[in-house]
């Protein structure tokens, strides 16, 4: 099966019992048994729902996996797999991701003891700087929230299995639509499914995908242990978004492409970050691994002025002032005092998330409408 296909049909089955073509909301916490142990495949709904598994289906076949599991939040999943790891274990991570993700790791792992180099992976040769017997997991997000670089994934892959070591790649932003990096021999993919996956801006959910069954088995014994699964409705919604996801997908791309064009040549902007640019620094590896550049965009205006990036944010009238991204609906955020504010001031402008950092989720809206939006909200006065 092909992609489009596979985002409509991939891992579902009319269900069983009376030929419903969507997977019915199984809204229940049990399951009955006839004799002790005697179900029909689902005994309690933390350990499996019949919904919650079509969807897993789903996950898996639309990022060439073998198995797939759904979270109450796309944290709840970065969480079950680092419940892989150990008191004294290291990690190395992206130095530019989601502050949830960092705050998760500096704020709750640290405490138990697992160590963590937050580096700059643009050149993937400097992670080795980094593996040593300790290093369990390299944790790659590409493109990068919010400055949209771009890791070498199958450099990354190499580094990783050289040395033993698992890795794991958010793919939030980019969707299998754009990227699938267990193709390239990423062992975990990670999503937050709250953004494109779902696509409505109206579920909180995270997935995880595999393609081996004995890290399947131990994610899904955390899963289990842990508790953090996604609940029938939510599982039944991003069902539904995943059938448009490659058409949504699509005109992300081409708002994406004409938003970024537009603000690189608005005189009161500074530098547009949109890894489908040619003057992008990692452009030449997004078009080795990437089908197309996405719908998120971000921009710095001249003078890094914080007010102002306020006001520009305030102004908006089509794109809506939230936190989140992946929606149909056009989002800004301000990174610095939203996204990104749970990262210390002098290690987010580090990696250039300044002051008057704007982040675009761009959606699948007209794109006349989304410029003219842009245009009066930057230049009001
Ligand atoms: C790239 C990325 N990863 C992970 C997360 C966390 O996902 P959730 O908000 O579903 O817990 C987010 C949320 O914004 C994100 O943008």
């Amino acid at each position: 099966m092909k992609f489009n296909t596979k985002t409509i049909h991939g891992g579902q089955q009319p269900d069983a019992a009376y030929g419903a073509v969507m997977p019915p909301i199984y809204q229940t916490s049990t399951f009955a048994q006839a004799t002790p142990g005697g179900h029909k495949g689902y005994e309690y709904a933390r350990s499996g729902n019949p919904t919650r598994h079509a969807l897993e289906n789903a996950f898996a076949s639309i990022e060439n996996g073998t198995h797939g599991l759904a979270f109450s939040s796309g944290l709840a999943a970065i969480d079950t797999i680092l419940k892989l790891l150990k008191h004294g274990d290291e990690v190395i991570s992206t130095n530019d991701l989601y502050g949830g993700t960092y705050r998760l790791f500096t704020k709750i792992f640290e405490n138990f003891g697992v160590k963590f180099h937050f580096i700059g992976m643009q050149n993937a040769k400097d992670i080795e700087n980094y593996i040593n017997d300790k290093t369990k997991l390299i944790w790659v997000e590409t493109p990068t929230n919010p400055m949209l670089n771009i890791i070498d994934i199958v450099a990354t892959v190499n580094i990783a299995k050289a040395h033993n070591v698992l890795l794991a790649v958010d793919n939030t932003f980019a969707t299998p639509y754009l990227q699938r990096p267990l193709d390239f021999g990423a062992d975990i993919v990670m999503h937050s499914a709250t953004k494109y996956l779902g696509g409505h801006s109206d579920l909180v959910m995270g997935a995880l995908i595999v393609k081996d069954k004995e890290l399947a088995d131990r994610l899904y014994f955390i899963q289990n242990a842990s508790g953090a699964i996604c609940g029938p409705q939510d599982a039944f919604l991003a069902l539904r978004g995943i059938k448009t996801l490659h058409i949504r997908m699509q005109r992300h791309c081409e708002n994406g492409k004409a938003v970024a064009e537009y603000l690189a040549k608005h005189p009161k902007i500074e530098n547009v970050y949109w890894p489908g640019f040619e003057t992008h620094p990692n452009h030449a590896i997004a078009i080795t691994q990437m089908r197309g550049f996405g719908g998120m965009v971000s921009f710095t205006t001249k003078g890094n002025n914080y007010d102002e990036a306020i006001k520009i944010v305030e102004h908006l009238k089509v794109f809506t002032l939230a936190e989140s991204l992946g929606g149909v609906e056009s989002l800004a955020g301000h990174p610095a005092s939203m996204t990104h504010a749970s990262i210390p001031k002098a290690e987010r402008e580090k990696i250039g998330v300044v002051d008057s950092l704007i982040r675009l989720s761009v959606g699948i809206e007209d794109e006349d409408d989304l410029i003219a939006d842009l245009k009066q909200a930057i230049e009001v006065q």
